[in-house]
């Protein structure tokens, strides 16, 4: 095979033209305005030949976060890979009101049950000052992953902490934040192919009710929340806040 230029090798692609000027981008280290302005140049055989290789696992369906290997996130970068979950935009709403709340408190504790890539608890954390963050999952190979995120965004001060919910969690929230999985086993199979086939699955499946993993958060939360504490989590997208008072009620219910 000889050397193709840039143009030529957009042209081979089978993908969307946008999806392949994302892919050789990124591959290239430049921006999406440089494949245009020198679309003549000349790329060598062993970029050629990894950008084929992506092209292949797009065409398999893979998304394009887990082919660029990061994910942009509330104004920041975050690697990811098969292991997390690709971060999502609605998950940005639920840092925002994170920071809203913890902007009320002073010193106040945060607790994010199943941090995943780390993104929350980062985002919070580059948001607040005087916040203690400690973000928690039941996996180990996510933790890894949440902890190079800290790293790479110059977090320092995030306590990752391997935990079942809030099992091993024994400090006292003003706080407790979560996107917990809430698609229950029985839907698994409904879900698009480009998640089902490629995210992990114990990131997404609730067991048998959407609200399985949710209700024992919300009991266990009682233990750790403080009086005017609050629970911020995710369902289906949207955010929702419930005080330590209306855990309480519930729980009684
Ligand atoms: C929907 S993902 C959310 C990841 C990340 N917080 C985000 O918003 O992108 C759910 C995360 O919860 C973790 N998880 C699942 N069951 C858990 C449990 N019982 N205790 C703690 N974490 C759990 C998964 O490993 C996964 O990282």
């Amino acid at each position: 095979m000889k050397n193709l230029s840039i143009e030529n090798i957009l042209k081979k692609s089978p993908l969307p033209l946008l999806e392949s000027q994302i892919l050789l981008s990124n591959l290239l280290g430049k921006d999406r305005s440089f494949l245009t302005a020198f679309s003549e140049k000349e790329i060598s055989l062993k970029t050629t030949e990894k950008f084929f290789k992506l092209v292949k696992r797009r065409e398999l369906g893979e998304p394009i976060a887990y082919l660029l290997g990061y994910k942009e996130f509330f104004g920041l970068q975050f690697f990811i890979n098969r292991s997390v979950l690709i971060p999502r935009n609605e998950t940005e709403d639920l840092v925002e009101e994170a920071i809203k709340f913890l902007r009320k408190k002073n010193s106040p504790t945060v607790v994010e049950v199943g941090t995943g890539s780390g993104c929350i608890a980062i985002a919070i954390a580059k948001h607040t000052q005087n916040v203690k963050i400690i973000a928690s999952d039941i996996s180990s190979t996510a933790l890894k992953i949440a902890r190079k995120n800290a790293f790479l965004n110059t977090v320092r001060s995030i306590e990752f902490r391997k935990s079942n919910l809030l099992q091993n969690i024994d400090e006292k929230a003003d706080l407790i934040v979560a996107n917990l999985p809430y698609i229950p086993t029985q839907s698994w199979e409904k879900l698009p192919e480009e998640i089902k086939n490629f995210e992990p699955r114990k990131a997404l499946d609730s067991g048998k009710e959407k609200m399985t993993l949710y209700r024992k958060l919300f009991f266990q939360s009682l233990r750790i929340l403080k009086k005017n504490g609050a629970l911020i989590y995710e369902l289906d997208g949207k955010i929702i806040q419930v005080s330590a008072g209306d855990l309480e009620e519930m729980a009684r219910e």
